[in-house]
């Protein structure tokens, strides 16, 4: 029977195989916030007017802007240059004035099935209190505030308390290990963070404040301490430096105004990973952030806070979930669900039990978790009513037709229009995507930019490629663009303005146009590997293996994975005539963990005795990727010593085929 049922499924999907485009289902369409073309057309007319209509209609401002966008020093832009805002204000206290405070913000699970419902008034209660205990101990505007905490509500509170006395918030996912929140900290110059007694993870509970003292005690930066008590698993508290959370609030007062800041004050930090080992501290602002979130978080997702239950399940520690777990839905007073565990914990319908549970009508999640949903089969989800959902929508990396067929089929039952959206920690928000009423979906494409956004694909010279492959750039800016480098103008610069000048964005993708203008988004061109719509870079792994004793080289390439997108595989060259084992290899991956976290463990090692390198000692890299690959190599005449790849075909085919 299950069989026979998987093979008219698979039947059914082989099918949709042929199907071109996916319009919007008509059931869909009729009823969409937008399902006029005109609103391309409308935003090309006036694109800057466009983005003051979207601000203007979706937040609400101290004071209003003198100029939309001011370019007199690219690439350095500011937008509603004069305006004044404030993005907890704009979360909460604007939603509890007009008389829903009641309103539940987030549906909390936990991992061992609690529930909590947190609605805007308490939220904003909670976020107050905190900022008035941060005020406390001088935390102040301009001021880091570091913020390593799961996926409980107390992480949105500390967001927006943060944001709310103008202290950027500098979030480091709970996956990273505690040497990557010390060197986050390290870098921003935090002044305090909020962290937690010990996580949970499928079942087991993890200490965090005891592991982060191990490597913050003599960072002298960090002058307070938060601690959220969550699991009550056993930690200290430094006398002067660390308050419990729950204390905190306690003591402190009940009112906190929301100050307005200025448009272009810092809201946040986010490192994320560049082709250097050092991590780039992308920069966001104010009024040009909010208005993307909430913008793409209504248009895209076509979101209707009075009746809809949003659930976008990223971690809050990506942009992913600065975006559209907390300020998006925020922004426009929606109801979310936010879960604590992992996909496959307590069993792997948990996802679908929650929509079921709590009639989520959005879905927002990533090719890689789609990819793992298929692989345990639609009995788990087949378990559950799905029948709330109305749209799906898919973001990280690419998603193959495969998977976006499973989600359609199984997930969306046919009737829900999938939104593939395209965007980066550094756009801030959603700029390629459908509009789910109007755009016709080819699944693996993310179809076309949003209104007011002008992307183009060029090639080497920057000259458009009207169809064919070629660098993804934006021409024009646009509100929620990072503003800097933290800290490193200059690289700024270097990263995403020197190739093509100040007023072209680049992306670092490669992307392919067809005959419809549709973009299809390939990957990276730089030494970024994206594990699972996680980004890691080449360097930052390669220098966390050669800080182990026995390994004198590395080099790291990301290669294809039929789970993850990606998969890291590391050629290692060892100290002296020290033998790879399998002993070592699982000390090296654990030693990955311990400096970078356990997402940036590579799932395979390869011991060679020498790296392929060019004359000037530079290693090729898309040699090994040929190798991994099993692609034929690509020109070896460069290579100061052309036999050692000889001894790694051998060496990779004798190590199977992974
Ligand atoms: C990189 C950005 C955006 C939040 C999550 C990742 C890849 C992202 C897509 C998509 C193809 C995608 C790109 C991009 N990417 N979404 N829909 N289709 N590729 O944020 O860590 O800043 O990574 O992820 O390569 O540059 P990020």
């Amino acid at each position: 029977m299950a069989t026979q049922e998987t093979s008219q499924l698979e039947r059914e999907l082989g099918e949709l195989l042929d199907v071109e485009r996916f319009a919007p289902p008509e059931s869909f369409r009729s009823g969409a916030l937008w399902n006029d073309p005109k609103v391309y057309e409308e935003a090309e007319a006036d694109w800057q007017g466009w983005w003051a209509r979207q601000a203007e209609e979706l937040l609400d401002w101290a004071q209003p802007w003198d100029t939309v966008m001011d370019d007199s020093d690219p690439p350095f832009y500011k937008w509603f240059a004069g305006g004044k805002l404030n993005a907890s204000h704009n979360c909460l206290d604007r939603h509890v004035a007009a008389g829903r405070g009641d309103r539940v913000a987030f549906h909390w699970r936990g991992e061992e099935g609690e529930e909590r419902d947190v609605t805007y008034a308490d939220l904003l209660r909670d976020v107050q209190k905190l900022a008035n205990a941060l005020k406390d101990r001088g935390i102040g505007s301009g001021d880091v505030v570091g913020i390593f905490l799961p996926m409980i509500p107390e992480v949105v509170v500390a967001m927006l308390a943060c944001a709310r006395i103008g202290a950027p918030h500098n979030v480091v996912f709970g996956g990273f290990s505690p040497e990557s929140v010390r060197e986050r900290m390290e870098f921003s110059d935090a002044k305090a963070l909020i962290t937690v007694d010990g996580a949970r993870r499928k079942g087991k509970t993890a200490p965090i404040k005891s592991a982060v003292d191990e490597v913050m005690g003599d960072l002298e930066t960090i002058e307070t301490i938060v601690v959220v008590r969550h699991t009550g698993v056993d930690c200290e508290l430094r006398e002067g430096r660390d308050v419990w959370y729950h204390e905190a609030l306690e003591a402190a007062d009940d009112e906190c105004p929301a100050e307005p800041l200025d448009a272009e004050h810092p809201l946040y930090i986010l490192y994320t990973s560049g082709s250097t080992a050092k991590p780039k501290g992308i920069l966001h602002t104010t009024g040009g952030y909010l208005t993307g979130a909430a913008y793409t978080q209504r248009y895209v997702f076509d979101l209707r806070p009075d009746e809809d239950v949003w659930w976008c399940s990223a971690d809050v520690g990506w942009v992913t979930g600065h975006s559209y777990i907390v300020y998006g839905p925020l922004l426009n007073g929606a109801t979310s669900v936010m879960y604590e565990g992992a996909p496959d914990y307590p069993d792997k319908d948990v996802w679908w039990s929650l929509c079921d549970r709590y009639d989520v009508t959005l879905f927002y999640t990533a090719p890689t978790a789609i990819r793992a949903c298929m692989k345990w089969g639609p009995q788990y989800p087949e378990r559950h009513d799905l029948s709330s959902l109305r749209l799906l929508g898919s973001v990280g990396e690419p998603i193959n037709p495969k998977a976006w067929l499973w989600y359609w089929k199984v997930i969306g039952g046919g009737r829900c229009p999938i939104v593939d959206t395209w965007w980066q920690t550094e756009t801030g928000s959603i700029l390629i995507s459908p509009l789910p009423g109007i755009t016709e979906a080819k699944p693996g494409s993310a179809t076309v930019p949003l209104p007011g956004i002008d992307a183009a694909v060029v090639d080497e010279d920057g000259q458009e490629i009207g169809e064919g492959q070629g660098l993804l750039v934006l021409r024009r800016p646009w509100p929620s663009m990072l503003r800097t480098l933290y800290r490193e103008d200059e690289r700024f610069v270097e990263t995403y303005f020197s190739k093509f000048g100040p007023r072209t964005y680049l992306v670092g993708d490669a992307a392919r146009r067809d005959s419809d203008g549709y973009f299809w988004v390939v990957g990276r061109i730089d030494d970024v590997i994206n594990v699972s719509g996680h980004r890691l870079s080449t360097a930052e792994v390669e220098s966390a293996i050669v800080s182990h004793g026995k390994v004198a080289e590395a080099a790291v390439i990301g290669q294809a994975d039929e789970d993850t997108g990606q998969a890291i595989c590391a050629f290692v060259t060892l100290e002296g005539d020290l033998e790879g084992t399998g002993d070592l290899e699982s000390e090296l991956r654990e030693h990955v963990a311990k400096r970078i976290g356990k997402l940036a463990r590579p799932k395979r090692v390869i011991w060679t005795a020498d790296l392929p390198k060019t004359r000037s000692g530079k290693i090729m890299r898309r040699l090994l990727r040929d190798i991994a690959e099993g692609r034929e190599l690509g020109d070896v005449t460069t290579l100061r010593d052309p036999g050692v790849m000889k001894d790694l075909e051998g060496k990779f085919a004798s190590d199977g085929d992974g």
